[in-house]
């Protein structure tokens, strides 16, 4: 019996925002109900602002598949788009006052409805998932998926990746590959939780950015026949570009995904990584 908090026992006997929009400006569809979860995610959205004035979903799953999803809804109404961007999988748990780690998987699908729904209103196409990038068969999840998710919420094991997306909890085959993707993930050293940090100088930070790109992100790139280039520091933002076989790699923003978490980590949690 998992050990559900009220508010979620509360949100999965009377779900808020149940149901269908008529003509809604954006769907996300994720899931398949042949994996055991889905969700489809309606919004309603006022194109001059880009505010999200309603939100309305179906899902198909268990009770936190339905509260997790019944809080998304609540967390990003009356945002914009962009702002609801900022509404993470640990966001939509912290609205349920937690949740069973083993369910944790059924927030990670709300905030992936969200990106889907964003991207369908920005008319982006869905992110190509081809055979080969599918790690675990028995729930569709991908190695991009993994590696997200494991750099989001700081997963080291594979017991963790089951639990937020699923992965090795069926038959066992992937477990391997998802250790070796945890491996190359976190192969410089273990994530440590955030410190304090002494306030550093722009100087002082410029220089630590290049001293964690040569000792501590080149040589992993390297290893692999990749390489990286500083390209400039603006405050927070530190613009690379990827070079050798990097260029042009379909992992290539998953790689810059990598290096903006292992900078804020050992520089500045406020830094952001793009392509220059
Ligand atoms: S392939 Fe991942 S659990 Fe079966």
């Amino acid at each position: 019996m998992w050990d559900y908090t009220d508010k979620l026992k509360e949100l999965f006997r009377n779900p808020k925002n149940v149901g269908e929009i008529e003509n809604p400006d954006a769907v996300g569809e994720v899931g398949s109900i042949v994996c055991g979860d889905a969700l489809k995610l309606m919004l309603r959205i006022d194109r001059e602002t880009n505010r999200i004035v309603d939100a309305k979903f179906q899902t198909f799953g268990c009770a936190s598949a339905i509260a997790s999803s019944s809080a998304l809804t609540e967390l990003i109404k009356g945002k914009t788009i962009d702002e609801a961007l900022t509404v993470t999988n640990k966001d939509i748990a912290e609205y349920l006052g937690g949740m069973p780690k083993e369910k944790m998987h059924c927030s990670v699908m709300g905030r992936e409805a969200l990106e889907a729904a964003i991207a369908n209103y920005r008319g982006e196409a869905p992110l190509p998932e081809t055979k080969e990038h599918i790690v675990c068969q028995c729930f569709e999840v991908s190695e991009e998926k993994i590696r997200k998710v494991a750099l989001e919420n700081r997963l080291t094991t594979v017991e963790e990746i089951t639990d937020y997306t699923k992965a090795g909890g069926g038959c066992g085959t992937c477990i391997p590959r998802i250790e070796d993707i945890l491996k190359d993930l976190w192969s410089v050293k273990p994530p440590e939780q955030p410190r304090e940090r002494k306030k550093l100088t722009n100087l002082q930070k410029i220089a630590l950015i290049q001293d964690v790109i040569e000792k501590e992100i080149r040589p992993v790139l390297q290893a692999d026949d990749g390489d990286l280039e500083l390209i400039d520091v603006d405050g927070s933002r530190v613009i690379v570009a990827l070079r050798a076989m990097c260029v042009g790699c379909p992992m290539g923003g998953i790689t810059l995904e990598s290096i903006e978490e292992k900078l804020r980590e050992l520089v500045d949690e406020e830094i952001t990584v793009e392509a220059g």
